[in-house]
């Protein structure tokens, strides 16, 4: 991953040489506290080991049974999704992969009604095996492949930990299990069973994933200027300090459009804490300039926009056309279209002062997606020690997982009362 801090040195709110190189020394505390939580596999900090921890054979070998599936279907939420989503949307591949992560009853009946039953493995993961969301999809996914006469138990392998009603499950029905490893919250697990167990459905290179990430891990020294994951997270807690509470994610590659969203719940799940965090935001290159970037140009000086994309990537060619006004698109390529309009964006930022940062990989494959998602969860590590607060705590999502099972009559929690004692305005 490389990463140019370049336009945010004249920006408003903006960081010059000297700050960075002041902050570069509460960069080298924050990465000995974090070479500290790897060393002792602390929780959290173990998923800055997963390139070394992650076993690929394991995971091959847990979705063997599956290789003949047209389809694999990833039952999860939060961070039990969007990781093997990214992965999996960045890289295709011939089996096609879907993802249940919400309970909206129609989207469900209409993905139930399209996919190939009889030939599509699903993956039910949940780390705490307890999430509501998760379990009744899952139910709902049995009872359809129990009509159409399916045998759910030779299709379906689970994701969890040791304990929790989905181990339970799989216990009970001798389905194959994998294990969520130890200390990896769900919005670092992409680089886990979690994120990977999809991936090798589809025939992906775990190894070459895992290898980038290992890359990007090298690369963390004490220095935000050795370490691009490193500037990222730096430069980000500092504009944000400054005023730039924003940050728009905007990629660059179709590919990368569920990797926005990835980074949108690292960031906000991560760092939103005590009063204190960057709003993440989600846009896409080059669609967005044609609606966002009027703002992100034009609009308040409180966001940061990061840019990324691909150095290359398959290109397709324009062809040439009988119209001269239209003849400097014939013989140019849709790629070199999308890099224009990349840098027409990082120009008009740059020349309206709205801080940027280019954030780029060589290409959208297995290793340039193992730079990307190892980098951007180290930058938000690093970001969490600088702001002091508690990177690998949700609190306020579990208040809601409380909450909504209480509603349901799933247990007896006072955030469940909560929502009852509201007060409405009729
Ligand atoms: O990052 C997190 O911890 C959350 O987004 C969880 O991944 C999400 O709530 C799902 O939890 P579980 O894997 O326990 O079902």
């Amino acid at each position: 991953m490389y990463v140019d801090l370049g336009n945010v040195l004249d920006s408003t709110p903006g960081l010059s040489r000297e700050q960075l190189e002041r902050l570069d020394d509460r960069v080298a505390d924050a990465h000995e506290r974090i070479e500290a939580g790897r060393a002792d596999a602390e929780h959290g900090y173990a998923a800055l080991n997963l390139p070394e921890t992650t076993d690929p054979d394991e995971i091959r070998a847990a979705v063997e049974p599956f290789g003949d599936a047209e389809a694999v279907l990833t039952v999860g939420i939060g961070g039990s999704a969007l990781g093997a989503a990214t992965v999996s949307e960045a890289l295709g591949g011939d089996v096609d992969a879907y993802f249940l992560d919400n309970v909206d009853p129609e989207d469900t009946t209409r993905l139930l009604d399209s996919l190939p039953l009889d030939s599509t493995a699903v993956n039910v993961v949940s780390r705490s095996g307890t999430t509501a969301e998760t379990l009744a999809n899952f139910l709902v996914v049995r009872e359809a492949m129990e009509s159409a006469d399916v045998d759910w138990t030779e299709q379906t392998f689970v994701t969890t930990g040791d304990e929790g009603n989905l181990r339970q499950l799989a216990e009970k029905h001798d389905l194959p299990a994998l294990k969520v490893p130890d200390g990896v919250p769900g919005r670092f697990s992409a680089l886990s069973t979690v994120g990977l167990a999809c991936a090798a459905i589809q025939g992906h290179d775990l190894d070459a994933i895992l290898a980038g990430a290992a890359d990007e891990a090298d690369k963390l020294s004490g220095s935000l200027f050795d370490s691009p994951a490193y500037a990222y997270g730096a430069a980000s807690y500092a504009l944000d300090r400054r005023g730039a509470t924003v940050n728009a994610m905007m990629p660059y590659a179709e590919s990368l459009e569920y990797f926005a969203e990835w980074f949108a719940q690292l960031w906000a799940e991560s760092l939103g804490k005590e009063g204190v965090g960057q709003t993440p935001a989600r846009a896409l290159g080059a669609t967005d300039q044609h609606s966002q970037l009027q703002l992100y140009r034009a609009g308040r000086h409180d966001k940061l926009v990061t840019l990324v994309r691909p150095r290359e990537r398959e290109d397709r060619p324009i062809p040439e056309t009988e119209l001269e006004g239209l003849s400097y698109l014939g013989g140019s390529t849709l790629g070199e279209l999308l890099d224009a309009e990349f840098e027409a964006t990082e120009a008009s930022l740059a020349a309206a002062g709205q801080p940027n940062i280019r954030v780029e990989i060589d290409r959208v494959d297995e290793r340039g997606v193992g730079e990307l998602l190892y980098g951007m969860e180290a930058a938000c590590v690093l970001y969490g020690e600088l702001e002091n607060v508690s990177t690998f705590t949700q609190p306020a999502v579990e208040w809601g997982k409380r909450a909504a099972r209480g509603l349901l009559g799933g247990g007896d929690f006072e955030e469940a009362d909560a929502v009852s004692d509201k007060t409405r305005l009729e």
